[in-house]
């Protein structure tokens, strides 16, 4: 068992989550949703990343949400911090080797069309990596041959959608693609994403999901919407426009899945 697995079965005292949760800049408010919190900071765990990213706290936060048990990785390192493609790996390794298996990851992303305005959130139904890199380089067992066809769970996707209806949540669906950072996209790189099929760009999330699914864990994924791709709006992009707006659409998303959790309750 690995240091940082130890270390959270005992930090956890005998909760047993099922899901994970990976949040993104400036989503950190879902962590509010958690009762009775239990805070664990990534430099207590060994081999968690120590994260650079104003707006990403990095801890662990667990405890319960209506009742059904979570943990929640609040922060994440990002490629363009070290150029670790991998840097999330023994995170997800700790959260798969805790039993846990389905992740719900979060992201500030750019969108690619009018009508996915910021502040809307957009469920991820399939990713384009963009970035020339694969978080599986250099995995030495056949394992890293990992397909990709359902990456983003079918049915946690039913049920978001079915959530959101019931809700009054205009959730979007669409494409991510994941483009290495940190600088912004440029004008010509969003109309070529755009032609390739993505409907929002992003830094994140993408590794995290090759990793999930190499270890066999279940994935959703929501963008929040900060703003239209560059060049499509005019003005310059910027991580301080970026965290401001991340909370807008992060509220929305808070309330679905706080109701993913609460339809989890009234099951069993
Ligand atoms: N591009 C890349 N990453 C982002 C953006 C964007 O426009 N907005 C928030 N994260």
């Amino acid at each position: 068992m690995k240091p940082a697995t130890r270390e959270l079965v005992r930090r956890l005292d005998g909760l047993m989550p099922e899901t994970a949760l990976i949040l993104g800049s400036g989503l950190g408010s879902l962590v509010e949703a958690v009762a009775m919190p239990i805070r664990i900071p990534y430099r207590d765990l060994p081999g968690f990343p120590e994260g650079g990213v104003s707006g990403h706290a990095g801890e662990v936060v667990a405890g319960e949400i209506a009742g059904i048990p979570v943990l929640i990785l609040s922060g994440r390192v990002h490629y363009y911090e070290k150029g670790d493609p991998a840097a999330m790996r023994t995170p997800l390794e700790v959260v798969h080797a805790l039993g846990i298996t389905s992740v719900i990851l979060t992201n500030a992303a750019g969108s690619l069309h009018e009508e996915i305005a910021p502040g809307s959130v957009m469920m991820i139904s399939d990713h384009i990596n963009f970035s020339g890199t694969n978080p599986l380089i250099g995995e030495p067992s056949d394992d890293r041959f990992v397909g990709m066809t359902s990456a983003y769970d079918h049915d946690l996707r039913t049920r978001f959608r079915a959530i959101a209806k019931a809700q009054n949540i205009g959730l979007k669906e669409g494409v991510y693609m994941w483009f290495s950072g940190p600088s912004f996209e440029t004008p010509a790189e969003i109309r070529a994403a755009r032609m390739l099929g993505a409907d929002a760009v992003g830094m994140s999330t993408v590794p995290e999901v090759i990793l999930s699914r190499f270890l066999g864990l279940r994935c959703a994924a929501f963008s929040v919407i900060t703003n239209y791709g560059a060049g499509m709006s005019g003005g310059e992009l910027s991580h301080a426009e970026t965290k401001e707006m991340a909370p807008k659409g992060g509220e929305m998303l808070g309330r679905l899945i706080a109701a993913f959790f609460e339809e989890q309750a009234a099951k069993v």
